[in-house]
Order: structure tokens, then C-alpha cells, then sequence
């Protein structure tokens, strides 16, 4: 398959990279300070000429995203700006990848997004980021009962292992999952035929 992976770079989209790439599909990586193509996910207008150059010809057959920042803060010190970077950066970003995105793929094709714990399970400063990815969630289960023939799923991964130094503390008492079992439910939701899932990685 043609693949397109955006956040290609990162801890989870590295492994995400590998795994695909393994499989022997065509990965087509891009981020916001390098990759194939250069792109800022939260600019529509850059997503629309990201589709332009990379979709010509056959068009994509799935799009990967591994992306999406959202702002870490006690509830009684965020702002509406950060409220609002938050949804752009994780949220608003993907929609505008499937928006955008469903006329360059393939009718069989699939759009796997990233989402996260934090819907099921809050924790101290991550009230925007809950919200964030509660609405990546609302908008996979939504799109895929118009999509058909195509699929959307998203990936929701507790703290992965690999990044316990950074966002451990974050994290008291959550058991980590490695980035391999994260990779697979991408493979899965890529290679499989369900749609409307919300893939929980705990
Ligand atoms: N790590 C975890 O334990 C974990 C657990 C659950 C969920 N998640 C979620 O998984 C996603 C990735 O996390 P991560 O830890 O892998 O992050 P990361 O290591 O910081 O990597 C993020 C990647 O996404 C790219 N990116 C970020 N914003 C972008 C934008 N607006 N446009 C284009 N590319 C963009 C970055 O590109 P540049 O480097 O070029 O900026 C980088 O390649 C996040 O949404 C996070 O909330 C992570």
C-alpha cells in the first residue's frame, strides 16, 4: 500500500514507520520539521497542498497520523488560547487530514488517527488534552458511518515505555505499554477491514 505517515519522526510514529515499512508498504513520512514533506498539520491550506503532491497518480491507499500536541496545565491556569492550541493541535489537525483527505484516497483506502489514555483516564493537567482527544474519538466513530466504502479507526494508547522519562511522572501508578504493541494496532486498523474503532493500547 501507499502509505502516508505524518509524524514519521516521533517515538510513536518511528515505530509505526518500522512496523508498516516491515510489511513491505510504501511510506510516504511527513512532519512538521522534516520527512518526505514538510507540513504543518494544524494549516489547512498546507494540508491541502500536502494532498496535492503526494496523491497524484494512484492516490494514497491509507493515511497514518502519529501526530497531535495538545498543552499540559492545572485547569485553573489555562487559557482559552490554550484550550484552543490544544483542539488544533490534536484534533481540529486530523479532522482537516480526513476532510481533506477522503477524495485523494483510495475507495478501499483507511485513515488511522491518534487519540490517547487521557480520554478513559484523566489525569492532573491534561483537562485539554482529555477534551482533545475525546473529540479525535466522537469524530472516528462519526466519519466512519459516512466514509464507506473507506474506514477510519484511531490508535488510543496508554504512556508508552519508551517515553516513561519524559511523561512518567505524569503517570503515578499507570502501567506503560511498549511502542511495539502501539505499532501493531496501527497494523491492524491499516491491514484489517473495521472501521468506526477506537483501538485501546493498556
Ligand atoms: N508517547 C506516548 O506515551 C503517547 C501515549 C499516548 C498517546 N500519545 C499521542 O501520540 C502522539 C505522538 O506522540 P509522541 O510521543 O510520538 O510525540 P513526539 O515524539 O513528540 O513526535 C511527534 C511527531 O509528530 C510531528 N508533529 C507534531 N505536530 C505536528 C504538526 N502540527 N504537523 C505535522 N507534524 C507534527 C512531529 O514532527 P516534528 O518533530 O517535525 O515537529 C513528530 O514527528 C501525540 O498526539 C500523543 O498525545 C503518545
Amino acid at each position: 500500500m501507499k502509505i502516508l505517515l505524518v509524524g514519521a519522526s516521533g517515538t510513536l510514529g518511528g515505530a509505526v514507520r518500522t512496523a508498516l515499512a516491515g510489511r513491505g508498504h510504501d511510506m510516504i513520512t511527513v512532519g512538521r520539521t522534516g520527512g518526505d514533506v514538510v507540513c504543518d498539520i494544524t494549516d489547512p491550506e498546507a494540508v491541502g497542498r500536502l494532498y496535492e503532491r503526494v496523491a497524484g497518480g494512484s492516490g494514497l491507499d491509507a493515511v497514518v497520523c502519529a501526530a497531535g500536541d495538545a498543552v499540559f496545565k492545572p485547569l485553573g491556569e489555562l487559557t482559552a488560547d490554550d484550550v484552543a492550541a490544544s483542539f488544533r493541535g490534536k484534533a481540529l489537525s486530523q479532522i482537516e487530514l480526513v476532510r481533506q483527505g477522503s477524495r485523494h484516497l483510495s475507495p478501499a483506502g483507511s485513515f488511522t488517527l491518534i487519540s490517547g489514555v487521557l480520554t478513559q483516564e484523566p489525569i492532573l493537567a491534561g483537562a485539554a488534552a482529555s477534551a482533545a482527544n475525546g473529540a479525535v474519538e466522537a469524530f472516528v466513530r462519526a466519519a466512519a458511518i459516512e466514509l464507506p466504502p473507506q474506514r477510519i479507526n484511531a490508535v488510543s494508547p496508554t504512556v508508552v515505555t519508551e517515553s516513561l522519562d519524559a511523561y512518567g511522572a505524569f503517570f503515578p501508578g499507570m502501567e506503560s505499554v511498549p511502542l511495539s504493541r502501539v505499532a501493531n494496532a496501527y497494523v491492524r486498523s491499516v491491514e484489517g477491514r473495521q472501521t468506526g474503532r477506537i483501538y485501546e493500547v493498556a
